[in-house]
């Protein structure tokens, strides 16, 4: 029946597109490895462990967790600091509107819808600056939101 045929058609564009977002990547620095996508009431921000208080949590030897707040306009925690030679998963979420969360220059980049938490590994490689940026439109102040990523 046509219900079917259309969920193997749906099915098949989402391989295809977890393929380009694999292949796609170019590494500057950074590399991302993996993005997906959680659900969150976005007006009980305060509530919830992960971002009542947006921070860079050490988890393993080598590997962070960034819970990172994504408002009109700016990114909280401001900078995130990590390591060098580490896997850093970023959680990103929006308390109001829909914002972008990139780390200039990579190909790490994801879209912050409120409701959801947009998940995002990278491996970070040499230390250094990097700034992230919203690249989606998300009001009067959308081109001055930005933030800072710092590689130690
Ligand atoms: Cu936030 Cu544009």
């Amino acid at each position: 029946n046509y219900e079917k045929i259309w969920l193997v058609l749906a099915m098949i564009m989402i391989v295809g597109f977890l393929t380009t977002v694999t292949y796609g990547a170019t590494a500057v620095g950074i590399e991302m490895i993996s993005d997906e996508e959680d659900t969150i009431d976005p007006g009980a921000l305060d509530e919830d462990p992960r971002f009542a208080e947006p921070r860079v949590e050490q988890v393993g030897e080598n590997e962070y967790e960034a819970y990172v707040v994504a408002q009109q306009y700016i990114f909280s925690p401001d900078p995130i600091e990590v390591p060098a030679n580490s896997t850093v998963t970023f959680y990103v979420t929006s308390p109001d509107v829909i914002h972008g969360f990139q780390v200039a220059g990579t190909n790490a980049n994801t879209m912050v819808i409120p409701g959801e938490v947009a998940k995002l590994t990278v491996e970070t490689e040499e230390p250094g600056e990097h700034g992230i940026v919203c690249n989606e439109y998300c009001g009067s102040g959308h081109h001055v939101m930005e933030g800072k990523l710092i590689i130690h």
